[in-house]
């Protein structure tokens, strides 16, 4: 049997719903009281996570609908695409589901954003469920209804804000996965840290070689404290019109690094996670931050086993690729970069930056 350990609310009226943490949950039954009655489920998965979990998802649910259909989505994020996106409308539609069809994301941040888009647009919008089963998806992107595909000029370019209805963080789904893949989703948890919480921060310093562990408690503290921190960024700015974009720190250069190597080659996390440096420095060289966080939070993150220099993404002009790349981000106004950067440890702004100074921060923190 499970334990829900913790329970985390998104307050959004009548968007609202809650983040479910133990070990466990997803084979419990329980977990999906609440859900809205309807005939069919669909759970979205792909070719690594359904054989671990689909089956136990499937039991779980048995009682709930007539029909649980299921498809398998090719692995990795060079097919978060219109082209997979569509193997779910394909689905949906050759099985007859209809307009209360619940969709289960079962799997990592690619198939929650994939799964999200999907139930967004289905009938013009069905109930979906998170289930995610990677670090990165539990603290992060299962939490506050950013769905999207990529395109090829840029990451997360297509999509929708659609909330789920529940989120399920099974603990225990964490034990298979690969450790590049953990530490990917430590970049996330990281981050919270200098954008909101310090505390957090210094319980990471303290705590990291049990996350590495996986030791359940601390995971289950680090999953709690950031949904807790989403959470309440989320409530107060769900679309994003201010204060969301803090939890973008590290994304503008991360992105850059994503787009420009090619999807799938850097993770997200390992993108995001250079992309800090890259960010702190900025921020160093604007004054607002001092040397000595800089490198607080550089070895914070090489502790995580993550990159903490970004790679070269073009030989002859590396820092006027980053630019390129950057100025299609979505946070980006009228062509011009605005940067999450910290003002002070525990606080984060938005702000754009002169492009010399940028082309200085990237070539600083750029391997080799
Ligand atoms: P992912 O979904 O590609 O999963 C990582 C890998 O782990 C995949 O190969 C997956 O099959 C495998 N995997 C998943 N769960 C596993 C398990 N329990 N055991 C073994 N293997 C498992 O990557 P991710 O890091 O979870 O998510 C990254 C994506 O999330 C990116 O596309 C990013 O843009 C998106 N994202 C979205 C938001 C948001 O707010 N919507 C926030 C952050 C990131
Ligand atoms: N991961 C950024 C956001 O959810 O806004």
């Amino acid at each position: 049997m499970s334990t829900i350990a913790d329970r985390v609310a998104i307050d959004l009226g009548e968007r609202s719903y809650s983040i479910a943490i133990g070990s466990g949950l997803l084979a419990d039954p329980a977990t999906y009281d609440g859900l809205p009655g309807a005939r069919s489920a669909l759970i979205v998965s792909n070719t690594t996570v359904a054989p671990l979990y689909a089956e136990r998802l499937r039991t779980a649910l048995a009682g709930r609908y007539a029909q649980i259909h299921e498809v398998q989505l090719s692995d990795g994020e060079e097919h978060k695409n219109w082209q997979t996106l569509q193997q779910i409308f394909d689905t949906l539609l050759a099985q007859e589901c209809d307009r209360k069809t619940v969709l289960y994301a079962l799997g990592g941040g690619v198939i929650g954003d994939m799964t999200g888009f999907a139930a967004a647009c289905y009938m013009r919008g069905v109930p979906f469920v998170q289930v995610p089963t990677t670090l990165l998806a539990q603290v992060d992107s299962s939490v506050g209804g950013k769905t999207a595909i990529n395109h090829p000029l840029g990451k997360n370019m297509i999509g929708a804000f659609y909330q789920p209805r529940l989120v399920v963080c099974d603990l225990a789904t964490l034990d298979t996965l690969p450790a590049r893949e953990l530490a990917a989703g430590l970049a996330e948890v990281i981050k919270y840290g200098p954008i909101a919480d310090m505390a957090l921060f210094a319980w990471l310093e303290q705590n990291m070689g049990a996350l590495l562990a996986r030791e359940r408690g601390a995971l289950a503290h680090a999953v709690k404290r950031s949904c807790e921190i989403k959470a309440a960024v989320v409530g107060a700015d769900e679309r994003e019109a201010g204060l969301r974009a803090i939890l973008n720190f590290g994304h503008t250069f991360g992105h850059a690094i994503e787009a420009g190597m090619g999807y799938g080659v850097w993770l997200h996390g390992e993108g995001v996670a250079a992309g800090m440096v890259m960010a702190a420095e900025l921020s160093r060289r604007l004054g607002l931050v001092d040397a000595a966080f800089v490198e607080r939070l550089t070895r914070l993150i090489a502790r995580a086993g993550l990159p903490t220099r970004g790679p070269v993404l073009d030989a002859q002009d590396n820092a006027g690729r980053y630019l390129e790349l950057m100025r299609v981000d979505k946070k980006a106004e009228g062509g011009e970069i605005r940067f999450v950067l910290i003002d002070g440890p525990g606080k984060a702004i938005m702000r754009a930056a002169p492009d010399a100074l940028v082309r200085e921060v990237i070539d600083a923190c750029c391997a080799p």
